[in-house]
């Protein structure tokens, strides 16, 4: 298995900051990044104190606050976090890693993070990490690209773009690992969560061109309740025991 670069991540996203929310503006992109985010807002308590894990530009954070409660952004890259103060003046960001939490033990009734986990190094720590600093009874829901024969040719993809010089805001090569249900099944009870739940969403990619991805996303509620094996995110969501 090859080994997560941390430190070309940090640098790929400081340097795609500004473009970033491009990316996700389109109307595909919106569509994409708002079905990935319902189905991690659904999991998670209303109201509340929120720690987003690799935060980004915070499109989520921005979600969950108009929603929800209050919510903390924590990013790796400086540059990311830059944009989620503009786009959220009125949270809190810090730069760190997931794996690190500067934040006291007990202190959120939730934790978050979107298409994040594939790039941790360490995400046994990153899981032990939000158990130590949500309160009793408090949910983690998380959501990643999963591992599945689909998705088993995408390091390769990633690395021939990158030889090929593509430039694409995620298509790099940066060791991501992926996971199945067992595996995170494993990890989140490992960190010492209870009521854990595994499921997979998304079938309309935001690379698809546009016929195939409005199509997909007619089929994606069919496929994700009926014939979840061909949808390429998992999201796992799980609580903090309250004893
Ligand atoms: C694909 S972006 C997702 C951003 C945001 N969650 C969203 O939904 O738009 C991945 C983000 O994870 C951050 N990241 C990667 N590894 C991290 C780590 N170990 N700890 C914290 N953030 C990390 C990157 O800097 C980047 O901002």
């Amino acid at each position: 298995m090859s080994e997560v670069k941390v430190e070309k991540i940090r640098q790929h996203y400081d340097a795609i900051a500004g473009i970033y929310d491009i990316h996700y503006d389109r109307p595909r992109g919106r569509c994409y990044h708002t079905h990935i985010s319902t189905h991690v807002m659904d999991a998670l308590p209303k109201g509340g104190r929120l720690l987003d894990i690799g935060c980004g530009t915070g499109l989520f954070v921005e979600k969950y606050v108009k929603k929800s409660g209050t919510a903390v952004g924590i990013d790796i890259s400086r540059n990311m976090i830059k944009k989620a103060r503009v786009r959220c003046p009125g949270s809190p960001f810090t730069l760190g890693t997931g794996e690190g939490l500067p934040f006291r033990d007990n202190s959120f009734d939730a934790v978050s993070s979107l298409l994040v986990f594939t790039y941790l190094k360490d995400p046994q720590e990153m899981l032990a990490e939000a158990h130590r600093v949500l309160k009793p009874g408090g949910s983690i829901s998380i959501c990643t690209l999963g591992k599945k024969l689909l998705t088993s040719g995408i390091p390769a993809i990633y690395q021939i773009s990158e030889k090929i010089r593509v430039s694409h805001v995620v298509m790099k090569d940066f060791g991501e690992r992926y996971y199945d249900e067992d595996e995170m099944y494993r990890m989140f009870t490992g960190a010492g969560f209870c009521d854990i739940s595994v499921r997979w969403c998304s079938f309309a990619h935001i690379d698809m061109i546009d016929p195939l991805f409005s199509l997909a996303q007619r089929m994606e509620p069919f496929i994700e309740r009926r014939i979840p094996q061909l949808a390429y995110n998992i999201c796992v969501d799980a609580r903090k025991p309250r004893n």
